[in-house]
């Protein structure tokens, strides 16, 4: 049973609401407050390299956009309100959020984007709008009043903007006020305008989809790299023409099949769709680490100390033919990877092997090897 779900199990929530319908859920986590601050989250929109955002309602031009980094005096000389400050891929920084991803172990990782967070005075909002992708909005601090409506279309008038969907008119089924540990699952499409009561903090889990159209690109490029030579069609016993002229439904036919079947094959399929969506958030981003000595860490984890998975990379893991498990990061194949060690670090964030769980040479080799590279992150070493 997740949390974040209230009283309904996960596969009640996936036949009912995902990608259907809004969910409220009241006080899903009632202790959401007590992970981060605005201070935090407006230091964290202070440092290079840091995806953020600021929204000034009626700033230069309704609705005016800037992005990050914005230093912290910034913040003392805006309005008093009609703001909102947002914050990627805040759960890349700040390891306690990976508790809350845990919950949604129902749905697999790879479906999962990022924790934005967003701070705002009194009637900051982000406008009436539409999101493309699912998302579950926690009230960290304070109150907001979300008015939530239909799922819109493409056709939906919007307010002339270079970057923001915002809806010229906001169709409401129902408003509620969220205060801390309340829950709102929007899916794709949804209608929504959510506008701070009260100084603000709002935590949102987005999710991703791939495109098909990039998806059908790569599964094109990977064949084509692969074929040797031009494949060419073939006709062999094919019936006499009676309109030579004419490119006949049944050549449309045999030349739309000799295509696909190039493209069906199930392994390459595999391996692009691993390699796709093993890919980290941001592009160029590269983990760092640092050294640590198998004696030291078998002590370490044998004293109850836990390794994290990087958060900023992505891990998932196949299986070939013959059922032996791929591990995949960052878009690679890792073929240096302790199977059964990758399985439980990408199925649960974390590795705990308290005593008893007896680690090989090999595979404490292989863990130090990837803390040093910053794959791998040992938590508080306090904590163990
Ligand atoms: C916010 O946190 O202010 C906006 C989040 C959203 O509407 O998607
Ligand atoms: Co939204």
């Amino acid at each position: 049973m997740s949390r974040l779900l209230g009283g309904l199990s996960a596969a009640q929530f996936l036949s009912e609401y995902w990608q259907q319908r809004p969910l409220l859920i009241e006080q899903a986590w009632p202790g959401a407050g007590g992970w981060l601050q605005a201070e935090d989250l407006i230091e964290l929109a202070g440092e290079e390299g840091i995806e953020a955002r600021l929204i000034l309602e009626q700033g230069a031009t309704p609705w005016e956009l800037r992005h990050g980094p914005f230093p912290a005096a910034l913040f003392k000389k805006l309005p008093a309100s009609h703001w909102t400050l947002l914050v990627q891929a805040v759960d890349h920084y700040d390891l306690q959020l990976a508790e809350l991803l845990e919950e949604l172990r129902f749905l697999p990782s790879w479906r999962i984007d990022d924790i934005m967070i967003s701070y705002a005075p009194p009637y900051g909002s982000v406008g009436p709008h539409d999101d493309r992708y699912d998302v579950f909005l926690l009230q960290l601090h304070g109150h907001r009043r979300w008015q939530v409506g239909p799922i819109v279309d493409a056709d939906h008038p919007r307010l002339p903007h270079p970057r923001l969907r915002l809806l010229q008119n906001m169709p409401v089924d129902f408003e509620a006020t969220l205060a801390p540990g309340d829950l709102l699952y929007l899916p794709p499409g949804a209608a929504h305008h959510g506008i701070a009561e009260d100084d603000c903090l709002t935590l949102s889990i987005g999710f991703r989809a791939p495109n098909l159209a990039h998806l059908l690109e790569h599964i094109v490029d990977a064949v084509l790299e692969s074929q040797p030579g031009p494949v060419l069609y073939s006709d062999a016993r094919r019936q006499p023409s009676p309109h030579p002229g004419q490119l006949g439904k049944s050549d449309i036919d045999s030349l739309r099949r000799q295509v696909l079947a190039l493209l069906d094959d199930k392994q390459r399929w595999q391996e692009v769709l691993a390699r796709t969506l093993s890919e980290a958030k941001y592009e160029d981003y590269l983990p760092q680490g640092e050294s640590y000595e198998p004696e030291a860490l078998r002590a370490y984890l044998q004293n109850g100390g836990q390794l994290l998975r990087d958060p900023a990379s992505r891990f998932i893991y196949t299986e070939d033919e013959e059922q032996h498990i791929q591990a995949w990061v960052n878009g690679e194949l890792r073929p240096d990877a302790d199977p059964e060690l990758f399985v439980r670090i990408a199925d649960c964030r974390q590795l705990r092997c308290p005593a008893g769980d007896g680690l090989t040479t090999e595979q404490l080799a292989f863990l130090c090897a990837w803390i040093e590279e910053g794959l791998l992150l040992p938590g508080d070493e306090e904590e163990a």
